[in-house]
C-alpha cells in the first residue's frame, strides 16, 4: 500500500454511493492497465450504473407496539429486514444504524429491535445518505401515525407525549444529555403557525373534492459517530510556507459538501489569518494514510479536529518567537520562525472520544452526540391523478454554531429536496412476479425518462429553512454539529403531508380506518388510496401497488 499512492482532488458528489462502491470500477479498470501497461479509464453509462452499482437498501419493518388509551407508548416489539443484494458490502453496518434510529426521537420503556440482512439476487445494494437511519425512523413514524389513527388523535400529539429528553435513556443504553428536541419543535410550531395551518386545510378540504390538502410536522435525530468504533479516527497535515500561507491536507474528500471550506476556515482561524491564505489541493494517501470513509457526516468534526491539533502543535512551537517579538505580519512571524530553525510542519490526528458500542451485551454509547431537527410540510395532491405539490416547507435544524451557516442552509436544502425524492419520486421498478411486463431481473427504471429525481418543479413553493440559535455543541469542534445527513429524513414531513390528504379524501366515502402507504409515494400509490368510486370497482380500500424489493 505503500507504493499506490491515490489521489482525489474532489469528486462530483458521492452521498454514500461512491464510499465502496467505487472499488470494483477501478479493480476492473486496473487488470487491462496491468496488462497493457498503460492508463486505463472506464466510465460507466448511466443505465449501466444504476443496474449494477447498488441503491439505496429497502426496507421492511413488522412492528408490535403497546401503547395506552391517551398514545403514550409503553413497548416496541421491532423486526426490521434490508434487502443487502448478492454481497454484504454495507448492509450490515446499514442495518445496524436502523435498529439505532429505530425509536427516533420517542422514549419507549421496553423495546426489542431484531435486525436481518436478506441476503438476495439484486445487485448488491450500498450506503445513501443517513445510511440505514431514514428507513428506521420512517417505520417508526408509520407506527406514531397509526397510534394516532388508532385513538383518533392527530400523530403530531401523539409525537409530543412520547419526546425523549434530558436524562432519556435509550433503548442501547445511550443516556440523552443537552436535547435541544422541544425548543426546535415550538419553534417550528410557531413559525408554520400550526394551528392555523391545520384550520385553513380543513376548510380548503371541506370545498374541494378532488384536491385535497395536508400537514405534517416531524422530528428527527441523527446519531453523529461511525458505528464502528476504529473508524472514529482522523489524520491531517498542516504546513506553513515562508510567504506565510498555509498548506493543509486531510483524510477527508470534498464532495460538494463544503468540508474543505470549513476544515480551511478552521486552520484560518486558528493562525488568524485570511482564508484566502490556507489552500487545500488534494486528498492523498502520501500525506495522510488510513483514512477512514468520508461518511456518516462527521468529517468536519474529525478532520476539523485534527488540523486544529496539527495548528496547535505549530502555535506551541512559535510561542518563544511570538512572545518576544510584535510582528506586523503572519509571514513575518513564520520567517522569523523559520530563521530560528523551527519545525513549521505538523501532523494533527483526532479521536473521537467515549464513543463505543457492544454487540454481544446490546449497550453503549455508539454516538457521540446527536443532531435534532424538525420540519413542517403542507401539500396538496389531485385525487383523480394522484399528482401532488409542496406548497411550504419549514425546517429546524440544531447545528450548535454552525461553522458556516451558508454551506449548511444549503446541505439542509439539499438534504430535504433529496429527501422528497426519496419519499415521494424515486422508485425503482424490477421485473419480478408483481411486475411481470418488464424481463426478468432487469431494472426498468435506469434513466431519468423512468426514474424521477426532484426537478426544480418539485422544490416546494415556500421553503424556509432555519437554524437553532444558542445552543453551542461541547462534544464537536468550535461547538459546532454535523449536518450532511440529519435534515435527509425530514422530507417525510412531505409523505405524511400526502398520507394526511390522503385520509381526507378517503374520509369522503367513510373510509376512515388506518391504511399502508409504501414508500415512495409515487402518483400511482397516491391515486389508489385516495378510495372512490372510481378505484372501488377495482380494489379494495387496503390495496396497495406492490412495490419491486
Ligand atoms: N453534499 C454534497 N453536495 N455532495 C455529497 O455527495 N454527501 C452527503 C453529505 N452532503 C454529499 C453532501 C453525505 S451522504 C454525507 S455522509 C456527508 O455529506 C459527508 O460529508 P461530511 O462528513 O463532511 O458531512
Amino acid at each position: 500500500m505503500s507504493k499506490v499512492v491515490c489521489k482525489t482532488k474532489r469528486i462530483g458528489g458521492g452521498f454514500g454511493g461512491k464510499e465502496t462502491r467505487s472499488a470494483f470500477i477501478a479493480a476492473i479498470a486496473a487488470v487491462p492497465s496491468y496488462h497493457l501497461n498503460r492508463p486505463v479509464k472506464l466510465t460507466l453509462d448511466r443505465d449501466i450504473d444504476m443496474m449494477i452499482t447498488g441503491q439505496r437498501h429497502s426496507f421492511l419493518g413488522k412492528y408490535k407496539v403497546g401503547f395506552a388509551n391517551n398514545g403514550k407508548v409503553l413497548a416496541l416489539d421491532l423486526g426490521i429486514f434490508n434487502n443487502a443484494g448478492n454481497s454484504l458490502d454495507l448492509s450490515l453496518a446499514i442495518l445496524e444504524r436502523a435498529m439505532f434510529h429505530s425509536d427516533n426521537v420517542y422514549e419507549i420503556p421496553n423495546v426489542r429491535v431484531n435486525g436481518r440482512v436478506c441476503f438476495t439476487n439484486f445487485p448488491s445494494n450500498t450506503a445513501f445518505r443517513g445510511f440505514g437511519g431514514p428507513q428506521g425512523m420512517l417505520i417508526t413514524e408509520n407506527w406514531i401515525q397509526r397510534i394516532a389513527v388508532e385513538v383518533k388523535k392527530r400523530p403530531e400529539e401523539i409525537r409530543e407525549i412520547n419526546f425523549i429528553s434530558d436524562g432519556t435513556l435509550l433503548h442501547y443504553g445511550q443516556l440523552i444529555e443537552h436535547c435541544t428536541l422541544d425548543r426546535l419543535w415550538n419553534e417550528l410550531k410557531s413559525s408554520c403557525d400550526w394551528l392555523k395551518a391545520q384550520q385553513e386545510v380543513e376548510q380548503f378540504n371541506l370545498h374541494n373534492r378532488w384536491k385535497k390538502r395536508g400537514v405534517a410536522m416531524i422530528p428527527t435525530k441523527f446519531g453523529i459517530s461511525f458505528t464502528t468504533k476504529f473508524m472514529n479516527q482522523a489524520g491531517a497535515l498542516v504546513q506553513i510556507y515562508t510567504d506565510g500561507t498555509v498548506l493543509v491536507t486531510h483524510g477527508g474528500v470534498e464532495m460538494g459538501q463544503g468540508l474543505h471550506t470549513k476544515v480551511a476556515q478552521i486552520a484560518a482561524s486558528s493562525f488568524n489569518i485570511p482564508l484566502s491564505s490556507v489552500f487545500i489541493s488534494e486528498t492523498s494517501t502520501d500525506k495522510v494514510p488510513n483514512a477512514s470513509p468520508t461518511a456518516a457526516s462527521a468529517s468536519s468534526d474529525m478532520y476539523g479536529a485534527a488540523v486544529l491539533d496539527a495548528c496547535e502543535q505549530i502555535k506551541a512551537r512559535m510561542e518563544p518567537i511570538t512572545s518576544r517579538h510584535n510582528f506586523s505580519s503572519f509571514s513575518e512571524l513564520v520567517n522569523a520562525c523559520y530563521m530560528e530553525r523551527i519545525d513549521l510542519s505538523a501532523h494533527g490526528f483526532y479521536i473521537t472520544p467515549d464513543v463505543g458500542f457492544d454487540w454481544g451485551t446490546g449497550k453503549g454509547s455508539p454516538f457521540r452526540y446527536f443532531t435534532y431537527g424538525a420540519a413542517f410540510a403542507e401539500v396538496e395532491i389531485d385525487t383523480l391523478t394522484g399528482d401532488f405539490h409542496t406548497r411550504r416547507a419549514d425546517v429546524y435544524l440544531d447545528l450548535g454554531y454552525s461553522l458556516n451557516p451558508a454551506i449548511d442552509v444549503g446541505q439542509i436544502e439539499g438534504a430535504f429536496v433529496q429527501g422528497l425524492g426519496w419519499v415521494a419520486l424515486e422508485e425503482l421498478k424490477w421485473g419480478d412476479a408483481a411486475h411481470k411486463w418488464i424481463r426478468p431481473g432487469c431494472l426498468y427504471t435506469c434513466g431519468p425518462g423512468s426514474y424521477k429525481i426532484p426537478s426544480v418543479t418539485d422544490v416546494p413553493f415556500k421553503f424556509h429553512v432555519s437554524l437553532l440559535k444558542g445552543a453551542p455543541n461541547a462534544k464537536a469542534i468550535h461547538s459546532s454539529k454535523a449536518v450532511g445527513e440529519p435534515p435527509f429524513f425530514l422530507a417525510s414531513a412531505v409523505f405524511f403531508a400526502i398520507k394526511d390528504a390522503i385520509i381526507a379524501a378517503r374520509a369522503e366515502v367513510g373510509c376512515n380506518e388506518w391504511f399502508p402507504l409504501d414508500n415512495p409515494a409515487t402518483p400511482e400509490r397516491i391515486r389508489m388510496a385516495c378510495t372512490d368510486e372510481f378505484t372501488k370497482p377495482f380494489v379494495d380500500s387496503d390495496f396497495h401497488p406492490k412495490l419491486s424489493v
